[in-house]
């Protein structure tokens, strides 16, 4: 085991631009208990900023060693990569990096935490040989948080004897960067499980929300998944090509879907709100949804193609310079709309009910 910096662990706790909630939100909030992220790839890397910034002793373990140390090399220049873009200050971010502690194997990764954030391969059978490792391997208090983007607890958690503690907590990639969390229970999640990881995630600067019951995909991925389906649906029947489809959502949809969702746009699209929106517009609606094509082929020449296109359009080996503006952008925009949140009902009226 080792300390990322080489450094023993700096006292949890420390300034962080990621910790939204006023201490008294956890028992404990004064000293969050170490937590565990298990599996290092685009996920879990993230997740280990977003608790060793939170202010969370982080133990980190990935059974393959070099994604592991390329992780933790990855969150150190991130870390101080937002130094260098002003969202944090350079003894912060090495109080970050401090609070990192690399583990050579899993019982040393869970050893002493109170939840553990899983982040392995997105498998059904992956999660179910992780979760029973992790379950063997740690005290019956312990929170399992899954990043899973699909797969229902219920299923993942089938037969343990502490399918009680085991939760969805399926973040945004990337999660150091977007907040917002879906968190969801498995049929044998305990109401206090779920309490405590909504807890624990606003302690950590996340944003969770939770979800009533599962469906494949959860709320999130559905509604990608449509939007998906219809892009390549769009362009496999010749109307437009993925160019024009990525411009339409950019510099159109998209601009709106940053402020609202399809019901907030939909409400502010007619002067009388949503209801009058639809009302107007439901049976164009209704004739668009039966024209819809339910699963276009989505085989290797169509992502062939969509691949060149796109390829062309945003330039070779601009994945990564991608993703630094996107972060950097998503950034702002958060920024924005948290100084300008827009008009809210005022506390007590009947729109505040959720
Ligand atoms: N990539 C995304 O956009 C995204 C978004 C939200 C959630 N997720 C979910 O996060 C999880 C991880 O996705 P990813 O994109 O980081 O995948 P990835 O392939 O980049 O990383 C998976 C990691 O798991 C490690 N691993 C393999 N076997 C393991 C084991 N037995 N125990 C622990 N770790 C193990 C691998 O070495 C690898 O580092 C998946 O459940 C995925 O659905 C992904």
């Amino acid at each position: 085991m080792s300390d990322a910096s080489g450094a023993s662990p700096a006292p949890p706790g420390a300034a962080s631009p990621g910790a939204a909630l006023p201490d008294a939100a956890l028992p404990d909030a004064a000293s969050p208990g170490p937590v565990a992220v298990v599996g290092t790839g685009v996920i879990g890397r993230s997740w280990l900023r977003v608790f060793a910034r939170g202010g969370f002793p982080t133990r980190v373990f990935d059974p393959d060693s070099e994604q592991l140390a390329r992780a933790v090399d990855w969150a150190r220049t991130s870390a101080l990569g937002d130094v260098h873009l002003g969202l944090c200050a350079y003894a912060e971010a090495r109080a970050e990096e401090r609070r990192i502690t690399v583990c050579e194997t899993l019982a040393e990764a869970l050893d002493g935490v109170t939840y553990v954030q899983e982040s392995g391969p997105e498998t059904i059978a992956a999660k179910q040989s992780i979760y029973r490792e992790l379950d063997a391997a740690t005290a019956p208090e312990v929170v399992l948080g899954s990043s899973t983007s699909a797969h229902d607890m219920t299923a993942i958690a089938r037969d343990l004897p502490g399918a009680g503690r085991c939760i969805v907590a399926h973040p945004v990639n990337p999660p150091h960067v977007i907040p917002l969390v879906e968190v969801l229970a498995g049929a044998e999640t305990r109401p206090d499980v779920t309490a405590s990881t909504l807890a624990l995630l606003r302690r950590a600067g996340m944003a969770p929300v939770e979800l009533d019951r599962y469906a494949p995909g959860f709320v999130l991925n559905r509604l990608q998944a449509a939007v998906l389906r219809e892009a390549v649906s769009l362009v496999g029947a010749g109307v437009a090509s993925p160019e024009v489809v990525d411009i339409v959502m950019r510099d159109g949809l998209g601009l709106r879907w940053a402020l609202m969702g399809p019901f907030g746009t939909g409400h502010v699209n007619a002067d009388g709100g949503v209801g009058s929106y639809y009302r107007m517009y439901g049976d164009a609606y209704r004739s668009i949804w039966q024209d819809l094509d339910p699963a276009p082929d989505f085989g290797n020449d169509v992502i062939d193609a969509i691949d060149e296109a796109t390829t062309a359009m945003y330039g070779e080996d601009a994945v990564a310079a991608l993703a630094a503006w996107r972060d950097r952008m998503v950034r702002r925009i958060i920024q924005l709309k948290a100084a300008d949140p827009g008009p809210r009902p005022a506390p007590g009226s009947s729109d505040t009910k959720q």
